[in-house]
C-alpha cells in the first residue's frame, strides 16, 4: 500500500510533514494528493495543529473507507470498488489467476450479471452489498463446503449485530422471515490433491426494496431495507462478517466443529421436514444433522442419506 494511503486507513490524524517524509515528497506535493482523493470522493478533514484524518462517510464504499473500518488482519486487506462489474465472482477470478494474495476483496455497486447457484442469475441492483473474497485455504477439497456453512453463520452473526434476526438454510442461504437475504457462492480452483484458490461470492439485499426486483424472484426475498425501514452502512456490516469469518477462517481445521456447532444454532432446516432436489433426483425426508465435510444428513424411508449438494425446500408442517 502506498504511505499515504496508509496514513489515511489506519484512521488517525497525522500531519502533513510526517506525510511528506514518508512519500520522500514535499508538504505541497502531499496537500495535492490529498485534493485528488477529495475529488475521488473521500472526506479528509484537515485541522491546524493536528493535520489530515479521513472520515468514512455512511455507507461509504471506497477502498480507503472499507480500510478504515476493516477489524482483520487478513480478510479484506486489499479492496478493489467497481461502479458496476458483470460479476466480482469473473472479476476476482482474473486477479487469482495471476497471483493475488489471500484476502482480495471486490466490491461492486450493482452487477450486470451477477451468478447464483447452479448457474441462475442473481439481481444486483445498487444498494446491494456485492463481493468476492480471494481465499487459499489449506484444506482438503472434499472439505472446502465448510466455508459455506462459515460465511453463513459470518452472515447472520453480522446481522444480528445490526438488529436483523436471521436463520440458515442448507447450504448457502440466510434468511430472514422465511425470505432470502443473502446468497453465497463458492467457486473453487483445484487439482486432485490441492485446493489452488477458492473464490466466495456473498450477495446480502441491504438497501433496496426488494419490491424492485424481477417478479420472479421478488417473493421469496426480502433485504434489510424491508425490515428495518432505515438503509445500513453497508461498509460496516462488510467489515463485521469479516471479522466474523476471519475468527473462523483462522482457526481451520480444528474450528470446523464449532463452526458446524454454531450453524446448528441458525439453522432452519434441522429438525425439518424437507423435500431436496439434487441433480435431477428427489429426496424426501427428515433433515437430521450436518456432517463432518458440510454435508446434509437426511433420513429417508430408506435410511439415513448424505446429501452433499441441492435445493432445499423446507415443507410446512402446518
Ligand atoms: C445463491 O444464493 O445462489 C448465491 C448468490 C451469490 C451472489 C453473489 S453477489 C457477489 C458475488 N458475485 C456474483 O456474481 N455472485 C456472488
Amino acid at each position: 500500500m502506498r504511505p499515504l494511503d496508509r496514513l489515511l486507513a489506519e484512521g488517525k490524524f497525522f500531519s502533513g510533514s510526517v506525510a511528506a517524509s514518508q512519500m520522500g515528497v514535499s508538504r505541497a506535493a502531499v496537500s495535492k494528493q490529498i485534493a485528488r482523493l477529495r475529488k475521488e470522493g473521500y472526506l479528509i478533514e484537515s485541522v491546524r495543529g493536528k493535520g489530515y484524518l479521513l472520515v468514512p462517510r455512511f455507507d461509504g464504499l471506497l477502498p480507503l473507507e472499507i480500510l478504515a473500518r476493516l477489524r482483520t488482519r487478513v480478510l479484506g486487506r486489499n479492496p478493489t470498488l467497481l461502479d458496476t462489474v458483470d460479476s466480482t465472482q469473473n472479476f476476482l477470478r482474473g486477479l487469482a489467476e495471476q497471483g493475488a494474495a489471500e484476502g482480495t476483496l471486490v466490491v461492486a455497486l450493482e452487477q450486470r450479471s451477477g451468478k447464483g447457484r447452479a448457474s441462475r442469475c442473481w439481481s444486483s441492483p445498487p444498494g446491494g452489498l456485492w463481493f468476492s473474497l480471494l481465499l487459499r485455504p489449506s484444506l482438503p477439497i472434499h472439505q472446502v463446503s465448510i466455508l459455506t456453512l462459515m460465511f453463513g453463520v459470518a452472515v447472520a452473526r453480522a446481522l444480528m449485530l445490526h438488529g436483523i434476526p436471521a436463520s440458515l438454510k442448507w447450504p448457502n442461504d440466510v434468511l430472514v422471515r422465511g425470505r432470502k437475504i443473502c446468497g453465497i457462492l463458492l467457486e473453487a480452483s483445484s487439482d486432485p490433491e490441492k485446493v489452488e484458490y477458492v473464490i466466495a461470492g456473498i450477495g446480502l439485499n441491504v438497501n433496496f426494496s426488494t419490491a424492485d426486483l424481477p417478479d420472479e424472484v421478488k417473493e421469496r426475498a426480502v433485504s434489510a431495507l424491508d425490515i428495518l425501514g432505515r438503509r445500513l452502512d453497508r461498509a460496516e456490516l462488510l467489515s463485521t462478517i469479516l471479522m466474523h469469518a476471519e475468527a473462523m477462517y483462522e482457526g481451520l481445521p480444528s474450528s470446523i466443529s464449532g463452526i458446524l456447532d454454531a450453524w446448528r444454532l441458525f439453522s432452519c432446516t434441522l429438525g425439518a421436514p424437507v423435500t431436496i432436489s439434487s441433480y435431477g433426483r428427489i429426496i424426501e425426508g427428515k433433515a437430521l444433522d450436518v456432517a463432518q465435510d458440510g454435508a446434509l444428513l437426511v433420513e429417508t424411508e430408506g435410511g439415513v442419506e448424505k446429501v452433499y449438494s441441492g435445493d432445499v425446500t423446507i415443507k410446512s408442517t402446518a
